[in-house]
């Protein structure tokens, strides 16, 4: 595996986590480790790092990159829906700030084994992880026309949903990346010019539930606020407005005082907020970061901070 993921917004997540010498931070995702060498060396010297990731091959590469850190850094194998757990087990709490980049990195893209990109001939697997199941082939080959419908609607906002569905059953068993967008293009046709390839939102709607992205993005969030000390942050980078929605929503609900439906004429929910934001909406990368890495354009990052801290 080659290491070549370009770590998407570096300075923003540094803002936004306001990493300083000797904060101690959880990086959900580490993937080839880009981010957390830029806060180790913000957090330098006497800050830590804990890097997650399920993914072991990018936990390889994340070591090699983050060697010199020596033991500021520990790296574990693991989902971050057990983020809580896993601080707790190795005693790293409270933190000063985690940051989630969601999603994939271009270490797993990049390799046509992983089965994640539809440019790229390779089995239809697309897990995060190989100890886990389903695979993307289990799905396609298993689910029901109507159930690979919802699917692809839920997960990927695909208007043709349906349509595609109807092929995917009528083609398979499907087995490769390349056999399920030939089946997708010959649902929906060739990509339009300047459109986005057809096959893109039902690679998308896969890959989320395959992972489980949502129901593991939900679980983390309220997770990573409660590890937080005293004016700690949480930053998220998401890919695709399903995960970015949901962090915005947890967000918003965590940082106001009441919660009871509008129209309530008192309050009774006795919601008190515990994070303040700290992004005004979501950031989205520079133009001048999109053209020299692509692959960022649709991330947005926002950021909160626990609320009990006066400003500052
Ligand atoms: C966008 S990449 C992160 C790249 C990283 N920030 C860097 O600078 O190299 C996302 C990573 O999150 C990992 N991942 C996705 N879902 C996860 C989960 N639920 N728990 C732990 N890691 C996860 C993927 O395996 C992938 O390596």
């Amino acid at each position: 595996m080659q290491a070549t993921h370009v770590p998407v917004m570096k300075r923003e997540v540094l803002a936004a986590l306001a990493v300083r010498p000797g904060g101690r931070y959880v990086d959900c995702s580490v993937g080839g480790g880009g981010h957390a060498r830029a806060i180790l060396e913000a957090a330098s010297p006497g800050g830590s790092l804990l890097g997650i990731d399920l993914d072991p091959q990018a936990l390889e590469v994340a070591r090699g990159q983050l060697e010199e850190f020596g033991d500021a850094v520990r790296l574990v194998e693991g989902n971050f829906r057990q983020l809580d757990e896993i601080c707790r087990k190795l005693d790293f709490l409270p933190v000063h700030g985690v940051l989630l980049d969601l999603g994939m990195s271009s270490l797993q893209v990049d390799e046509e084994e992983r089965g994640f990109s539809f440019q790229r001939e390779g089995p239809l697997d697309m897990r995060f992880s190989r100890r886990e199941a389903p695979t993307a082939a289990d799905i396609v080959n298993e689910y029901s026309e109507e159930e690979l419908a919802e699917l692809l609607w839920r997960y990927g906002e695909e208007p043709q949903s349906r349509r595609i569905a109807r092929k995917i059953v009528e083609m398979r068993p499907l087995s490769t990346t390349t056999q399920l967008a030939k089946a997708i293009e010959q649902a929906v046709g060739r990509r339009a010019r300047n459109k986005s390839h057809p096959a893109t939102r039902t690679f998308q709607a896969l890959r989320i539930a395959v992972n489980q992205e949502l129901e593991n993005l939900a679980a983390a969030l309220p997770q990573a606020h409660g590890l937080l000390g005293f004016g700690g942050r949480v930053a998220v980078i998401s890919y695709h407005s399903l995960e970015d929605r949901l962090v915005k929503k947890y967000f918003q609900r965590e940082s106001r005082d009441c919660v009871c439906p509008p129209g309530t004429p008192v309050c009774i929910c006795d919601h008190r907020a515990t994070l303040r934001l700290v992004t005004r909406g979501a950031l989205k990368p520079s133009q001048e970061e999109i053209t020299a890495n692509p692959r960022s354009r649709s991330a947005r990052l926002r950021a909160a901070k626990t609320a009990d801290v006066a400003a500052g």
